[in-house]
């Protein structure tokens, strides 16, 4: 039936990699496989109490109803207070959107920035979404390719180099990175958001990761420089640090006349965030900075180590010490090339012959990796490197 079906935007939009092994691997379960599922970005912790009261708290005192489409005007200025605890980020009250998530705070973001056609470089490896958003947005997302031997950040040369050739006229950037855990330092930082101010860019900085960082990487925001400052849009919220991730609440901050568009924007797609989840916001922006994450962190950081540790033991495969977020993402390019295949083979045969579910570097612009998420226990992990281990060394017929 020509008269109702997908148009072209919609066609182009592929379904989320990681969703598509999720559901795989739930198939095979559900076949009473023994799978452990390293695909999904989702902490194993347990959503700190006093926020989980909070929100029932909420549901028994009545404020559930609509909210402004910006957010609880408490919360706004709750999280304004935060990001300038927690990050050292100066935004009032109403440069802080409240959105249902970072998903939405990007979609937002974009569809309020970006103008058809516009280009707007993606650097490689990139959180899934960032492609489909940009198309969404009636923008063309421009692909920075990946450099796994820099550390996966890129050089101001090099961002340089594929704006001037694109003529882009914003970037994404993704700090602590997912899939790769990379954490530029504050020069690095500072170099592209030169880049960007000498080219008149906008930045729109994804910074859901945060406060999960290792071996000293420093946090650092494009925000924080004077000339990223009005040009910059930051992405942040509880998600990750506090497992909100089924909550769907988090915050986008920007120069106060973008926010107020955004505003509009989600106002007529959105309407408000949950208002239970935003009144439960309150208790997390109200806690001391970092403390549920100096909670978490030394055990998200002992699975580090025993990933890089064993990883680095398993034939073809070669791991970076990630320095921030819950990735590793592993160099499997020379498994792949000796027993020619491509990543999404590895992945799909690592699915279906051991069970193991993680995602293709491909999925990210980053062929020849896969991600494991070690945002699960360490039982999981010590299965999921056996399972590579027994993949890798066994015996192919010449
Ligand atoms: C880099 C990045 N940005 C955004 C999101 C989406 O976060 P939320 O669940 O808050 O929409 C994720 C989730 O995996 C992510 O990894």
């Amino acid at each position: 039936m020509r008269s109702l079906s997908p148009n072209q935007r919609s066609q182009s939009i592929e379904e989320s990699a990681t969703l598509a092994i999720s559901f795989r691997a739930q198939q095979l379960k559900a076949q009473g496989k023994d799978i452990i599922a390293l695909g999904a970005g989702e902490p194993d912790f347990p959503t700190p109490e006093p926020i989980a009261r909070a929100a029932i708290r909420a549901i028994e005192d009545g404020k559930y109803r609509y909210t402004p489409a910006s957010g609880l005007p408490q919360l706004r200025e709750a999280g304004a207070k935060w990001l300038k605890n927690a990050f050292a980020l100066e935004f009032s009250a109403d440069e802080v959107l409240v959105t249902a998530g970072a998903k939405p705070a990007l979609h937002m973001a974009l569809s309020t920035i970006v103008e058809k056609g516009d280009r707007v470089l993606i650097p490689a490896p990139y959180w899934v979404s960032y492609p489909a958003l940009v198309r969404m947005a009636d923008g063309e997302p421009v692909v920075v390719p990946s450099v796994p031997d820099q550390g996966f950040v890129h050089t101001a040369d090099q961002i340089a180099a594929a704006a001037d050739v694109s003529g882009a006229r914003g970037i994404i950037l993704n700090y602590p990175n997912n899939p790769s855990g990379a954490v530029p330092t504050r020069a690095q930082m500072e170099s592209i958001v030169r880049v960007a101010a000498q080219r008149d860019m906008w930045i729109l900085s994804d910074e859901i990761y945060a406060q999960l960082r290792y071996d000293g990487a420093e946090y650092c925001s494009p925000a924080h420089f004077e000339s990223g400052r009005g040009r910059t849009m930051v992405v942040g919220g509880f998600t990750k640090s506090h497992t909100l991730t089924g909550w769907r609440v988090g915050f986008l901050a920007g120069p106060k006349d973008v926010i107020a568009a955004a505003a509009r924007a989600q106002s007529q797609v959105l309407g408000n965030a949950c208002t239970i989840s935003q009144e439960a916001s309150l208790v997390a922006c109200d806690e001391p900075p970092h403390e549920e994450i100096a909670r978490r962190l030394p055990a998200f950081d002992a699975r580090r180590k025993f990933l890089v540790r064993e990883i680095n033991e398993i034939p073809g495969l070669r791991l970076g010490a990630p320095r921030g977020a819950f990735y590793a993402f592993v160099d499997a390019r020379k498994l792949c090339a000796e027993r020619g295949m491509t990543d999404a083979q590895l992945c799909s045969r690592l699915l279906e012959e051991q069970f193991l579910a993680t995602v293709p570097g491909s999925a990210f612009g980053a062929p020849g990796f896969l991600r494991i998420s070690y945002a699960a226990p360490m039982k999981d992990l010590e299965g999921a490197v056996a399972r590579l281990r027994a993949f890798a060394t066994v015996k192919v017929a010449p």
